[in-house]
């Protein structure tokens, strides 16, 4: 998604985790990306390595959405709380007390911090979740995307102007 947070600065947000997004963010006219799962990926992240292995062996098909009667839509991981939440929203739409307890921050947080449990409880993720194999480091996360985003800008882009 093409944000326009003001006119001075525009994002993507969502479904960027290495250098073609950024790549492709910049030739779209932003300043730069907004990367939320990415980050969990990363050995600093203060978050269960259960998690951050679920992010690895996960591809782009392994999210949902939940939330969206009550118009506040979020992107999940889908395991077996968050199918649960999706039926009982489709058969109760717009009624947050059918299905609010499973959307509880505590249950996330206790997946997060104590059990690594990735089933039993509603957490967010991204597509971005499909380009994510391995655990880095932030500081190489972001030098292996900048210099992705680099060289497809050197290489590939200039090639695309027709010089008539
Ligand atoms: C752990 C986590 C928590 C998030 N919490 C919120 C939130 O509270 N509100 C919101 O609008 N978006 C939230 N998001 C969505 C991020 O804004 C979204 O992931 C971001 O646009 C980057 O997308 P990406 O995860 O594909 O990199 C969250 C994402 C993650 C991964």
């Amino acid at each position: 998604m093409l944000s326009s947070l003001t006119r001075l600065c525009r994002d993507v947000q969502g479904g960027v985790a290495d250098g073609k997004q950024l790549a492709a963010a910049l030739a779209l006219g932003c300043d730069g990306v907004n990367i939320g799962t990415g980050f969990m990926a990363t050995k600093e992240a203060p978050i269960h390595e259960n998690i951050k292995a679920a992010l690895v062996g996960a591809d782009e098909r392994d999210t949902t959405h939940v939330m969206r009667s009550v118009k506040n839509t979020e992107r999940v991981f889908k395991n077996e709380t968050s199918l649960k939440v999706t039926e009982i929203e489709a058969e109760h739409p717009g009624d947050f007390s059918a299905f609010g307890q499973y959307m509880k921050g505590a249950n996330y947080q206790k997946s997060f911090q104590e059990t690594g449990d990735t089933e039993s409880s509603v957490w967010s993720c991204g597509l971005s979740i499909g380009l994510i194999d391995e655990i880095k480091s932030c500081k190489d996360f972001m030098e292996d995307i900048v210099a992705e985003a680099e060289s497809i800008i050197n290489s590939r882009l200039p090639t695309m102007i027709a010089n008539l």
